[in-house]
């Protein structure tokens, strides 16, 4: 599979082999417990009961594992995998670094649940400095983050936490595992929501891990099991049924970016346009060598509140809404959710809509706003 290309491999993620009168993606298994065989029990098939066992949820895991290079557990949102990882590997006594300019529920989880354990945690910028990571034992890295669209160089970062003794992972939510593969930059897990651009569509919730490692794999599923913050056999369905356009959704949402960048940098009335794929942008030289494809995310500056609100009104295809990498272009004041942004700062999604309509409903909305 390696050596195909993205569109190949992620039309191809995790299907199982042919077999004649079957369908090319099994469809969803619906079922709380399975029969069992009367004599040797749960032993004798890998399905015993819906929690810890479905095989749809499996045939998606394989699907992931497969494009990120590893192997992957899901998860009911991208929230329940990363306070997975974060709870089985971190003990009272522990240090955590984490994004200081991250996705802001990480943040809080970890002010509020993890110090409450005994975890101490360190906000770090995703752009840097580091500091030193020694007596560190996890550093959880979001690159671009979110909503900012800073990079992290995840080899260097990597190579100098383990050498301090520390894991590292990677929040691959917005650059996904065809953008960047941060298991061979060196991460030890991958951790993502499945919500956004991977499946796309904007009508599930799912998140993941994945690893090479079986010393972070087992306890993670251990904790999924104990837990239980399974996806059901539809979301799992849906998912997997979605991957299979993912190398089609990014290249579009990708090209739209990089117009809307172009865009958005030639206005006088738009400041701080952050997007990876513009030459001068902060992000730039690491992203340039460590991201395979760009995200379709940008931010902006309109100023104010109002403004951002006379622009979304104006505009007839950029629908108010959060979230991110879907179908439909989409745009979110971040501060009103409570991200330390400046107040007129404004996450924008591109949706797989014509690049010319899309420029020219932008043009059209970002006159109209700024009368
Ligand atoms: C970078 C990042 N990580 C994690 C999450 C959490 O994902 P979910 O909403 O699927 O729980 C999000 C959601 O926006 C995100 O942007």
């Amino acid at each position: 599979m390696s050596q195909w290309g993205d569109g190949t491999r992620s039309v191809h993620a995790g299907l199982p082999p042919a077999e004649p009168g079957q369908p090319f993606l099994p469809g969803p298994v619906f079922a709380a417990p399975y029969h069992l065989d009367p004599w040797q029990g749960p032993a004798a098939t890998p399905n015993g009961y819906g929690r810890p066992d479905n095989p749809t949820r499996r045939l998606l895991e394989t699907a992931i594992g497969e494009l990120e290079g590893g192997d992957c557990r899901v998860f009911a949102s991208g929230q329940a995998a990363i306070t997975a990882l974060l709870l089985a590997v971190l003990r009272p006594g522990d240090t955590v670094l984490l994004p200081a300019d991250g996705y802001y529920p990480v943040r809080a989880f970890a002010t509020e649940t993890l110090e409450g354990f005994g975890v101490r945690v360190t906000f770090v910028p995703t752009a840097g400095p580091y500091p030193s990571f020694d007596g560190v034992r996890l550093v959880l890295l979001e690159t671009p983050s979110n909503p900012g669209l800073d990079v992290a160089d995840v080899p260097a970062l990597a190579a100098a936490a383990h050498a301090a003794g520390a894991l590292v992972a990677v929040d691959n939510t917005t650059a996904t595992p065809l953008g960047q593969r941060p298991l061979d930059l060196g991460a030890d897990a991958v951790v993502a929501s499945g919500t956004k651009a991977l499946t796309g569509h904007s009508d599930l919730l799912l998140g993941y891990v994945a690893t090479r490692s079986a010393g972070l794999l087992d306890p993670v599923t251990s904790w999924r099991t104990m837990t239980g913050g399974v996806p059901g056999a539809f979301d799992c369905w849906l998912a997997h049924r979605s991957l299979a356009t993912v190398d089609l959704r990014l290249a579009r949402q990708t090209a739209n970016a990089e117009a809307v960048a172009r865009l958005l940098a030639g206005r006088p009335d738009v400041t701080g346009v952050r997007w990876p794929g513009l030459p001068d942008d902060p992000a730039y030289p690491v992203a340039a060598v460590q991201m395979r494809r760009l995200p379709g995310v940008l931010g902006f500056d309109l100023g104010d509140p109002d403004r951002v609100a006379r622009f979304l009104d104006a505009s007839r295809l950029v629908a108010a809404a959060t979230s991110f990498g879907g179908l439909h272009t989409s745009a979110d004041r971040r501060a009103q959710w409570g991200d330390d942004t400046a107040p007129g700062f404004v996450r924008l999604s591109c949706g797989i809509e014509d690049p010319a309509d899309l420029v020219a409903d932008l043009t059209a909305a970002l006159d109209a706003s700024a009368a």
